[in-house]
């Protein structure tokens, strides 16, 4: 094993898309970020060096952090924000994970374009894959092209129903790609050369904000290998669809006939009329090259037919088709449940004076914020991060609002009956906001039934928890019904994921081993729910010996509050 360092600086350049010259902020210059690519066991260290002007921290997306939650990387959980001139080191290893996964800030609207691929190779000698070794490895980072000023600074309330707010083009690799182009000018498109016969892993990663999307290359076949860092069965497909959030690694075999082909990334919208929005999809290109007889690179490349930009059946059965591959990494399913726990996700609604509005209140009164069993999430602003004070004493932290089992009544379920049809407003329950936590045992299994509601009738939610894995047992459409669905979970082979897609009117059963102690955050990431407030925090306590306690902090985690205008605890 080695150490793997890299610095990051994040500041902000200019870069003109569209004919619109737009600052944005990025780590070392680059749109998508640098990739970290280590091998399984590695221990990593990045010196985040601050000459943005804002305030923000690194996370590493679905790095579970054994005994190391300080390196997690959310502002006043596990560390104060790296403010702009500060420099911060994260450390933490690579071990008992393989595959791909994800940095970014993890600072409201940022991540947009801080953002990069952290690739985790299999220890043993020459790279030993269950699949066979491919030729070439190639991230497809999908992202959102956004020309806001500051995209670091978007309001976080109600914004998304402003039309203007909406991202202006889809990315692969940071390319537009030839859909797009103003004053006779054709944006350049991500192209990717293969040789015939040959196979490729590609890892994709859906880096984007706010889109699902669909993947599909024209005249090819992918063979999903794994999600999130790890193995599936192997699942051919034409199509894959992703969330925000969501890794899939799939081998490409360039066996049609040698030519051009449009590998087409396109945002998987919700239902109208709720979205008027223009579709933006962005298409690259698979250029045979290397071909016995010249390449015939004048050619027209071919297209993929794709699904209806509404299908969100398409989505829902590629998740559904996905099952874990035997693989020594891969523990079994436990079969006792310690905790369960029913989480309704929803739209709902606050006066701006904080108290909840009664429907129909006038509308500029109202916020929208998204919740969690009727809560929304908000910290108040404390003088230290909540896991140093929990360290200290877990009573410290006895003030967070216990996250309950179930919503606080059974209200707007996705029967279609219920769906409101009035004005937004009206559609929106009153509920609260409040530091929104769940405590649980060390080893506890806990099992977790995400369920959509018609406040989100048009969204889905891609469901993220921090320093965890969670098997994905079951889905399905509608109400969950224990009684019915229980029968359904998959115990043998459920994939495991760190997001978890609920779909759209549906529901999603997940199961996780609640053992790497500390407070870890569970939200939606799709960054609009995100910043309006779906977000809980799971605290993991700590077991009876030390391999099961959260290890002191770093030194440099210990500086002393020093800020009046926050709560004292
Ligand atoms: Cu990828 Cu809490 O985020």
């Amino acid at each position: 094993t080695a150490v793997v360092e890299h610095t990051f600086v994040v500041s902000q350049v200019n870069m003109v898309h569209l004919c619109k010259d737009t600052l944005v902020t990025v780590v070392n210059g680059q749109l998508p970020g640098p990739a970290i690519e280590v091998t399984e066991g590695d221990s990593v260290a990045v010196h985040v060096v601050n000459k943005s002007p804002y305030n923000l921290t690194i996370h590493w997306h679905g790095v579970k952090q054994r005994l190391n939650c300080w390196a997690d990387g959310v502002p006043m959980i596990t560390q104060r924000p790296v403010l702009p001139n500060q420099k911060f080191t994260y450390r933490f290893d690579v071990s008992g994970q393989e595959g791909t996964l994800w940095w970014h800030a993890h600072v409201p609207c940022l991540r947009a374009t801080v953002h990069g691929i952290l690739i985790i190779r299999p220890r043993h000698g020459a790279i030993s894959y269950p699949f066979p070794k491919p030729h070439q490895e190639i991230p497809i980072i999908i992202g959102e092209w956004w020309d806001l000023k500051d995209l670091g600074q978007v309001d976080r309330h109600l914004r998304y129903y402003v039309a203007d707010d909406y991202f202006k083009a889809s990315t692969i690799n940071g390319k537009l790609g030839d859909l797009y182009n103003c004053s006779g000018v054709v944006e350049e498109g991500y192209k990717l050369d293969v040789e015939p016969g040959k196979t490729y892993l590609l890892r994709v990663l859906n880096a984007a904000l706010f889109s699902e999307y669909y993947l599909k290359i024209a005249g090819h076949k992918f063979i999903v290998v794994a999600g999130d860092a790890n193995y599936v069965s192997p699942y051919t497909t034409d199509i894959i669809a992703i969330a925000p959030g969501q890794t899939f690694d799939a081998l490409v075999v360039a066996d049609a006939s040698p030519g051009r082909y449009y590998m087409v990334a396109m945002p998987n919208q919700p239902p109208k009329p709720d979205y008027q929005s223009p579709v933006l999809p962005t298409r690259g290109i698979l250029h045979y090259s290397n071909v016995a007889g010249g390449s015939r690179s004048g050619d027209v490349p071919m297209s993929p037919e794709m699904p209806d930009n509404h299908n969100d059946m398409l989505s829902f059965y590629f998740h559904g088709n996905l099952t874990s591959l035997h693989h020594p990494r891969h523990l079994p399913v436990p079969k006792r449940i310690d905790e369960r726990l029913f989480i309704t996700l929803g739209l709902g609604s606050v006066c701006r004076q904080g108290q909840s509005c009664e429907r129909g209140a006038e509308s500029d009164e109202v916020i929208v914020v998204a919740t969690m069993n009727n809560i929304s999430y908000e910290l108040p602003t404390v003088s230290r991060p909540l896991l140093e004070a929990h360290y200290q004493n877990p009573s410290n932290i006895d003030w967070l609002q216990e996250l309950p089992d179930v919503p606080p009544r059974v209200f707007n379920f996705t029967d279609n009956s219920l769906i409101p049809t009035g004005p937004k407003e009206e559609q929106l329950e009153p509920t609260s906001k409040a530091a929104l936590a769940r405590r649980f045992r060390y080893g506890a299994v806990v099992d977790v039934v995400f369920q959509s509601t018609s406040m989100l009738q048009s969204e889905s939610n891609p469901m993220h928890l921090h320093g965890h894995d969670m098997f994905v047992l079951a889905q399905g459409s509608g109400n969950y019904d224990m009684q019915r669905d229980v029968a359904k979970y998959n115990l043998v082979n459920p994939p495991l994921v760190n997001t978890v897609l609920v779909p759209r009117l549906g529901w999603v059963a997940v199961r996780f081993i609640a053992d790497n102690p500390g407070i870890w955050y569970m939200h939606c990431h799709y960054e609009f729910h995100l910043s309006m407030g779906m977000i809980a925090l799971f605290i993991v306590e700590d077991g009876p010996t030390a391999n099961t306690s959260l290890p002191s902090p770093p030194v440099d985690f210990w500086t002393d509050g020093n800020d009046n205008n926050v709560m004292a605890y």
